[in-house]
């Protein structure tokens, strides 16, 4: 199959575990509403039991039971699929895109993108020199929820000129370093950064989407939990290493300012407020904070009145054309998981810009980065010199560990 060919693209899910229970939802869901346009044809995890599970539950929405494999040479050798829907650790995002990239495959990576900004260059440099489309798989900013909202701010005008963000999230939540899943998660070496770069990766690109362009960024983290992880993939025992506290300022070139302050390691009472100043009012992001607008959002105006999640939402929909509707949520479906699918196998099929391309995430990923660098280096850093790879004494160990 090549890009311009109007047939079912064959699709490979690619690590299965914790995430891809949420990819084989937006398969169903797009499945349930009639899309027919790809078939998931192989379930590839080096730990068979879990692309088991996958490839059963896959073959209970289309009938088929994709193929299983442990290694991704031998699913590449086999050639049974045109496309991977990667969700690996970080470590391991580089080396597994680039690999199928190479192979002919077009690929979609799981948000953050690649572990650091080198890895994430690495990674659009083979989907340009294969001419194959990459997708960043980022499901927030696609929900009917986060959509309204961000309408509401930037077309509706709502709340006026932006004037201040405010998010804080502080609790005493400590990871559960028994479970395999998290073990990765605590060593800066496997996941690249804590929070900042996992969670804050939905955070990242919805600021971006909201604001646009950053300018500086100035960030203060510590990294009180320092338990030992046994056990943990490729390195054995580690102590954990990623920072769990943090406070950043974040300037876009707009001028608007972004506090962004979290913990998961202070004891006591702890608090969560998301909140978006504009000069006509205010709008308070529902449900988690770090996920912007996820679960929707509420308004007060100047005036005192209040705008309800139903009425922001009903107001944006009604603003769409059918055209538009079509691609945002297309075959009706609101799942971001869903959406981000349909659009990575849309684009390919049609030779098309996905929503999210491999640059938009490393913009996402590079706000995190500057979080990083800006508190290794103990100054405000510009975007733009993380971005272009200027700054990177954090990101070096792991650059030099992987060989990236
Ligand atoms: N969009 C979201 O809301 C969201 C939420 C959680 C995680 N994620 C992202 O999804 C990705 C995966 O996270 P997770 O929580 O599913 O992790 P996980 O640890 O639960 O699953 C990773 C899977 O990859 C497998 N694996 C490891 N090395 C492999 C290799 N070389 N080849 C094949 N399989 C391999 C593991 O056995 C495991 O099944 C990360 O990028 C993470 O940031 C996104």
């Amino acid at each position: 199959m090549t890009e311009h060919d109007s047939g079912t693209v064959r699709l490979a899910l690619v690590g299965c575990g914790g995430i891809s229970g949420a990819h084989v939802n937006g398969y169903k869901d797009l499945y349930v509403h009639g899309c027919r346009e790809f078939v998931v044809t192989a379930c590839c995890d080096v730990r068979e039991e879990n692309a088991l599970k996958r490839s059963k539950e896959i073959a209970e929405i289309q009938g088929i039971a994709p193929a299983v494999f442990t290694s991704q040479a031998a699913m590449e050798k086999a050639g049974v699929a045109d496309a991977a829907d990667i969700c690996l650790p970080h470590c391991f995002h580089h080396s597994s895109a680039i690999s199928l990239l190479d192979a002919g495959l077009h690929v979609m990576v799981e948000k953050p993108i690649g572990i650091t900004v080198k890895a994430s260059r690495a990674i659009i440099a083979a989907a340009e020199r294969n001419r194959r489309t990459l997708a960043t798989a980022e499901n927030i900013r696609r929900y009917v929820t986060a959509r309204s909202c961000a309408w509401a701010i930037n077309q509706r005008g709502l709340i006026g000129d932006m004037r201040l963000v405010n998010i804080q999230s502080i609790s005493f939540s400590p990871f559960d370093y028994d479970n395999p899943a998290m073990k990765w998660r605590g060593i800066k070496l496997l996941t690249g950064g804590g929070m900042i770069m996992d969670s804050g990766a939905h955070f990242a690109d919805m600021v971006e989407v909201l604001f646009g362009d950053v300018d500086e960024v100035s960030c203060t983290m510590s990294a009180y939990d320092n338990r030992l992880i046994k056990d943990a993939p490729i390195l054995g025992d580690q102590q954990a290493d990623v920072e769990d506290t943090w406070h950043a300022v974040i300037r876009f070139k707009s001028g608007l300012h972004v506090l962004w302050t979290h913990s998961r390691s202070l004891y006591g009472q702890g608090m969560s407020t998301a909140s978006y100043y504009g000069s006509k009012g205010t709008m308070n992001a529902l449900g988690f904070a770090f996920h912007p607008f996820q679960n929707g959002g509420t308004a007060v105006l100047d005036d005192g009145t209040a705008v309800t999640n139903e009425q922001i939402q009903s107001e944006y929909l009604a603003s769409l054309t059918e055209p538009q509707q079509a691609t945002l949520f297309p075959y009706g479906s609101t799942d971001g998981f869903a959406i981000e699918v349909w659009d990575f196998i849309d684009a390919l099929r049609n030779n098309r810009k996905p929503e999210m391309d491999g640059v938009d995430g490393l913009r996402a990923k590079t706000l995190c980065e500057c979080c990083y660098e800006s508190a290794v280096a103990g100054r405000t850093v510009k975007f733009d010199e993380v971005f272009d790879g200027r700054l990177s004494e954090y990101q070096r160990p792991i650059d030099e560990y992987w060989h990236i």
